[in-house]
């Protein structure tokens, strides 16, 4: 993950506090949980896990393990899932069978170790702050990209693989942000034969030299470039595959600590450049360490919401969780290019405001978590519309808009406000904010 982040940004901010208190009290207060008999305990999926000092996993994440809705047929993610493996059985055969092998039932229950180290995140890096993950514990979390897969399956033999997976991040709420969304990770090795074929006796894929932005020391130039050559044309043809012709894409240097070099892919839509994957050069050390063979590869993943809502105009992440049968039925036709969202809740919005006093080491993302644990999906988005930072006594003042929302019926006014007056109670006992306003 860069800083940036693909498809979820990765805020600046400060410490975690008191995490497993937090976590025993909304699990005490609002959880159908099982917690084993024993409340300082986390049981996902069978799995029981004792929380600690890392601990950042709240109950209502803990329910969307298992959703798998990129496996529900005729869900629009299943739909982009299934797209995308074909253009790749297509695109890649052997001996007339497909090359590449899928996963996509693979456990998001991750060690911290293989979500960052096997791919050679710095321990200091920004991508593992405690603010923007969901760790279970110390040593194992949910995983934060599908990238935490790549090392395990070189090593179990395979050389051409697609992982698709929900993946979790702790971030704000916004109609493109949800704290659960969908990655396809792709990796492909080849030999000095697989990428230069006859001439390969002529070529070679490695050298001892100097590592430039255009390459690692180990690879050479010619290696280096057919490599992106083939990266780029591949994922070209299957964003066009998906899209068709007479899209405007760009591709966009970029730095992720698992390749080099690195690019993302942006897509024009609605006049303004969208990313939609990362990708580049495998760093070899990754593969190295994992296998013996003299091979190279490129790895790349792509976010499958992001490309779900530019392909079939859904105007809202949280949609995808919806269990209503008139967004489910529209992705029931046969041609899925033909698909276009028709939006059926024409129910309004209902802003609400809370203002409140920061306590040292608040971090924006723990009200975040909160304000999804009591309003669920009625909460459309929650924005900071003013900050501030007392003169003398230099506290910090924060106003969040909370926007809720029903796409299935009209909102009154008492129940947001019941759902409001919730949060700026949990708020304050919690994250120990001192309220001025609701
Ligand atoms: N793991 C990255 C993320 O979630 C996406 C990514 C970028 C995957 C580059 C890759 C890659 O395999 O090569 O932000």
């Amino acid at each position: 993950m860069t800083s940036t982040c693909l498809m979820n940004c990765h805020f600046i901010g400060s410490i975690y506090k008191a995490s497993k208190t937090y976590l025993t009290t909304c699990i005490r207060r609002c959880s159908r949980l099982s917690t084993n008999g024993n409340p300082s305990m986390i049981t996902i999926q069978g799995q029981t896990f004792q929380p600690d000092e890392m601990t950042t996993l709240t109950p209502n994440i803990i329910e969307k393990v298992g959703c798998n809705l990129h496996n529900q047929q005729n869900h629009p993610l299943c739909l982009i899932k299934q797209c995308i493996t074909n253009f790749f059985y297509k695109q890649f055969t052997r001996l007339g069978n497909p090359l590449f092998s899928v996963y996509d039932n693979i456990s998001p229950i991750v060690t911290v170790s293989a979500n960052f180290d096997s791919v050679l995140t710095p321990p200091d890096h920004v991508s593992r702050r405690k603010g923007d993950n969901f760790y279970i514990n110390k040593d194992y979390m949910l995983r934060a990209h599908t990238s935490a897969h790549q090392s395990e399956l070189i090593k179990s033999g395979l050389d051409a693989f697609l992982v698709i997976g929900d993946v979790y991040r702790r971030d704000h709420i916004d109609a493109s942000h949800y704290p659960v969304f969908h990655q396809m990770e792709g990796v492909q090795l080849y030999s000095n034969f697989q990428l230069f074929g006859e001439k390969s006796n002529k070529t070679s894929l490695f050298e001892d030299g100097e590592r430039t932005v255009e390459k690692q020391q180990f690879h050479t130039m010619i290696a280096a470039k057919s490599l992106e050559h083939q990266l780029k044309t591949t994922l070209e043809g299957c964003i066009q595959e998906l899209f068709g012709s007479g899209l405007e894409i760009k591709w966009v240097d970029a730095e992720f600590p698992f390749t080099h070099p690195s690019w993302e892919l942006e897509i024009k839509f609605q006049g303004e450049w969208l990313e939609v994957l990362g990708c580049g050069i495998m760093e070899q050390e990754i593969i190295s360490s994992a296998i013996n063979g003299q091979k190279i590869g490129y790895a790349f993943g792509l976010g499958l919401e992001r490309l779900a809502m530019i392909l079939f105009d859904i105007p809202h992440i949280k949609l995808f969780w919806t269990e209503d049968e008139r967004f489910l039925n529209q992705f029931k036709a046969k041609d899925i290019c033909s698909i276009k969202f028709q939006p059926y809740s024409k129910y309004p919005p209902l802003l609400m405001d809370i203002s409140y006093w920061c306590p040292p080491n608040y971090e924006a993302n723990d009200f975040h978590d909160l304000v999804r644990n009591i309003g669920g999906d009625l909460v459309e988005a929650v924005e900071l519309i003013d900050e501030f930072v007392h003169p003398k006594t230099n506290v910090i003042s924060r106003c969040n808009r909370i926007t809720y929302r029903s796409m299935d019926r009209t909102l009154t006014k008492e129940e947001a406000s019941q759902i409001h007056w919730k949060i700026a109670a949990a708020a304050e006992h919690l994250l120990k904010v001192d309220i001025r306003k609701k």
